[in-house]
């Protein structure tokens, strides 16, 4: 059987055609170089392209981890936790939590499975992925939109999500999801969102009017870039009820 694990490309079209077009722009500067003396700005805008390629890849193989583990380490989590991880994909926030908890607590996944947010992306390979990692008795999953979840209100101690957000469109619909997070969250209990896209400042909005207390919101430097700077990865950390 197939070893499957949590790291597999987010998007992967978009690294793809990075590293296609920096390919045919060094290939061309190569085969032109004779005949046209600007040959040189193609060869380095294929570097760049296949450079900004190679870090949208190593963000999604091992920043984004990077990432979860900076903020997980933060967290005191109670081993009885109910978790909830919206768009889980391959389960790397779900299993990242998953094992910090006892046989007491539970870690539930949803996602739509959308391919084109992450390759391999299916629900038996997730379901796989967490018998390999011995987790089944703590840890499920389910098809469910985050627009629309199907539970009760004041039922988790986490709800989570690692890039998931911005895939929502339109913003309307975001803020139902927003909306959703908050409303299955029990009281004091914590929502973690990591994202790209430049919703920032529209979520950290949406959650203090629906009364979240914002703890912390962080920009990460080059391990959470998707091709540079300009597209990074931020994470908000809110609670409900605070007190
Ligand atoms: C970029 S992947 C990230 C997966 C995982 N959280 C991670 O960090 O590796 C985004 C995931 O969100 C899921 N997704 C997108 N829109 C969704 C929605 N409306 N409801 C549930 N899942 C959704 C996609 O299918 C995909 O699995």
């Amino acid at each position: 059987m197939k070893k499957l694990n949590t790291k597999d490309l987010d998007a992967p079209l978009v690294p793809f055609l990075y590293i296609l077009i920096g390919i045919i722009a060094i290939a061309s500067a190569f085969t032109f170089h004779q005949q046209y003396n600007g040959y040189i700005w193609i060869l380095i805008y294929g570097l760049l392209m296949i450079g900004m390629g190679a870090i949208f890849i190593n963000t999604s193989i091992n920043g984004k981890q990077k990432i979860w583990n900076h903020i997980i380490a933060k967290q005191k989590i109670n081993p009885n936790s109910e978790v909830l991880d919206l768009g889980t994909g391959h389960g790397l926030v779900l299993l990242k939590f998953a094992n910090h908890l006892s046989d007491d607590g539970h870690a539930t996944g949803i996602d739509l499975w959308r391919n084109s947010d992450q390759s391999n992306n299916n629900i038996q390979n997730t379901q796989q992925i967490i018998k390999q990692n011995h987790l089944e008795h703590i840890v499920n999953i389910e098809t469910a939109n985050m627009i629309k979840l199907p539970f009760e209100s004041n039922k988790y101690d986490y709800v989570v999500s690692g890039l998931a957000f911005h895939n929502i469109k339109p913003a309307s619909a975001r803020t139902n999801a927003l909306k959703e997070a908050t409303r299955v969250l029990s009281d004091n209990g914590t929502l973690i969102i990591v994202d790209t896209g430049h919703h920032k400042k529209e979520y950290l909005k949406e959650l203090t009017n629906l009364g979240m207390a914002i703890i912390e919101t962080k920009t990460y430097g080059i391990s959470g870039w998707w091709t540079g700077p300009w597209m990074p990865t931020y994470s908000i950390i809110a609670k409900k009820n605070h007190v």
